[in-house]
């Protein structure tokens, strides 16, 4: 049978809500490594957010990192790396698909909440305060801890 883009949509629906809070919290305790390390440029985004395999393909890819580079000593990378792996998104559930890029804001779930939403104009996404899809914190403010509600989203002007 023929995956249409509505039972799609429906299975990402069901499959997101079971991913449910648990997955979006951020694990206490936080990793202090990853604390410290992933929070320099960006928040420690959660690592319920991507599968293990794109967990990963970024920690490999290192001091290649996106646009940028991030220097770690080795003994360092390899706890966060093997730690990121203990609290990646399981990969029974749709979040497992691996999102191109190793991105989350590239994954089909990420893309089906935020696209169809009329309040996320273009316009909003070139703000300067929001600048990249990355910068969850910009609308959800409780992003650092996990938090993603999109009742609570904030829609910066
Ligand atoms: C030197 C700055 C810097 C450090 C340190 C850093 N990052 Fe990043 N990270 C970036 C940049 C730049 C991007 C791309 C952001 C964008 O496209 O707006 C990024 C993006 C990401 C993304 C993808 C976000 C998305 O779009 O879905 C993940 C995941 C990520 N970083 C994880 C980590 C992890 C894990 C660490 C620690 C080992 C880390 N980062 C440390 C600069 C950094
Ligand atoms: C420009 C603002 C903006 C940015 C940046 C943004 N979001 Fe959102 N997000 C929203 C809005 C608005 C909604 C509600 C969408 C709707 O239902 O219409 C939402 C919904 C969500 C939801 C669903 C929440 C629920 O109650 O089911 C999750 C999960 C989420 N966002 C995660 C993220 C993550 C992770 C990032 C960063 C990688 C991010 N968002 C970046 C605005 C944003």
């Amino acid at each position: 049978m023929p995956i249409t883009s509505k039972s799609m949509l429906f299975l990402l629906t069901m499959a997101m809500a079971s991913v449910g809070h648990a997955q979006r919290v951020v694990p206490v305790p936080v990793l202090t490594a990853y604390q410290q390390e992933c929070s320099v440029c960006h928040f420690a985004y959660p690592p319920g957010l991507l599968p293990p395999a794109a967990w990963q393909r970024i920690m490999d890819a290192m001091p290649k990192h996106f646009s940028t580079q991030v220097l770690l000593n080795s003994d360092t990378q390899a706890v966060i790396a093997q730690w990121l792996q203990t609290q990646a998104i399981n990969p029974d559930w749709v979040g497992s698909q691996m999102p191109p890029d190793n991105r989350i804001t590239r994954a089909d779930w990420w893309q089906l909440i935020h696209k169809p939403s009329k309040k996320l104009t273009a316009k909003v996404w070139k703000s300067p305060y929001v600048k990249s899809p990355s910068h969850c914190e910009a609308c959800h403010r409780g992003a650092p801890t996990g938090e993603y509600n999109a009742k609570t989203a904030g829609i910066p002007s």
